[in-house]
């Protein structure tokens, strides 16, 4: 059972927010997969919230933990620790029944995934017909609102038509049509243009513009996608299974360090990004000052300076730099070491 303290942190957590109450929230996501002997860490602890009709997506390379994250807010696969709240459910849904998720994401999530899963015995009508049923919509409903979707996603022409006689664009608009079939307030997708070539790509994002604008659906998307990545309202950065931070419209994944904007999460982590540390010859300690308002980070490279023997170190009044207390000069700028109040002594 969740304490008082989770319970009031979860409140604060979802309704202590100008834009109302989210539609969903991730909070401290933590995934690790356990294969034989190995752990994976997928997610390290991510927290995000997506709002009403906004376009939340999330970018992170290959192995980041895109996936995963899709398929525990989605309600697909339970995390190791967290929570996930859908607006519609009220609860944290990593404490419900099976039977009780697929029920509420009839009509709140729909999942867009890279490739289409539709059923190729069955035509692109009775496809999303079949959704509509398992998803229990009234068959006048589902008619009514298949029709509409058909023709709102340009494949009227092929209702007819079976998986393997359709496009790679016309399989993708058919499977968007399964998953809006029960009218849901979201959609959640997994590198959802992944499998298409640009051009085709191009036309499908155009769709989820449409479906977000027009039917009021809010977009959850995850992507390592250039073209995807500039259609969002907010984008978010995931790196190794935390969100480091935060990139406006004019993103470019090939260069994130020029948009990148660091944000501190909730476990007061900041993660500094892999090709910062890359440049400077990946170090894994620091000593850490600050000045002029700004945080000065001066790499280590030598942890083991600091063992036993702290006296024998001292700092440069200068640069910052750590240097042996018997140094006359700064190895780093150069300085005459003289000030003795710095000794660490
Ligand atoms: N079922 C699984 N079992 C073990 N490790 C997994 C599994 N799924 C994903 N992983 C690992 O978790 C990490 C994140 O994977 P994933 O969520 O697929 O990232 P992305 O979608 O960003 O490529 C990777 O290191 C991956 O190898
Ligand atoms: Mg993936």
């Amino acid at each position: 059972m969740a304490t008082n303290t989770e319970i009031s942190a979860s409140k604060e957590f979802i309704q202590n927010d100008k834009n109302g109450i989210p539609l969903l929230v991730a909070e401290d996501i933590i995934k690790i997969y356990q294969t034989g002997k190995i752990e994976t860490q997928a997610l390290r602890g991510v927290s995000f919230k997506v709002h009403a009709k906004e376009k939340l997506f999330l970018i992170g390379a290959s192995g980041s933990g895109k996936t995963t994250l899709v398929n525990i807010v989605a309600g697909i696969t339970k995390p190791t620790s967290g929570k996930v709240f859908w607006k519609d459910l009220s609860k944290d849904i990593t404490r419900s029944s099976l039977e009780e998720i697929i029920k509420a994401r009839r009509t709140f999530a729909g999942v867009v995934f890279q490739d289409s899963r539709l059923l190729p015995h069955l035509t692109v009508k009775e496809n999303i017909e079949l959704a509509g049923f398992y998803a229990k919509v009234p068959p006048k409903i589902v008619k009514r609102r298949s029709e509409f979707l058909l023709r709102f996603l340009e494949i009227w022409d092929k209702r007819n038509k079976k998986e393997n006689t359709l496009s790679g664009g016309e399989k993708k608009r058919a499977a968007i049509a399964t998953t809006l079939i029960t009218n849901p307030r979201i959609l959640i997708g997994d590198e959802p243009t992944g499998d298409l070539d640009v051009v085709t790509a191009e036309s499908i994002l155009d769709l989820f513009d449409r479906i977000n604008e027009e039917l009021g659906i809010a977009l959850c998307i995850v992507t390592h996608s250039q073209q995807v990545a500039t259609r969002a309202d907010r984008i978010l950065e995931i790196s190794d299974g935390i969100i480091i931070g935060r990139h406006g419209k004019e993103v470019v994944l090939r260069n994130l360090d020029q948009s990148r904007l660091l944000e501190i999460d909730r476990q007061d982590r900041l993660a500094i990004p892999k090709e910062i540390l890359q440049s400077i010859d990946n170090p894994t300690h620091f000593t850490a000052s600050s000045k002029d308002g700004k945080i000065i980070l001066s790499p280590i490279f030598d942890p083991n300076i600091y063992n036993n023997n702290v006296q024998e170190i001292i700092t440069c009044s200068v640069c910052g730099k750590l240097v042996k207390n018997n140094a006359r000069f700064c190895d780093n700028c150069g300085s005459t070491i003289t000030n003795k109040r710095e000794r660490n002594e």
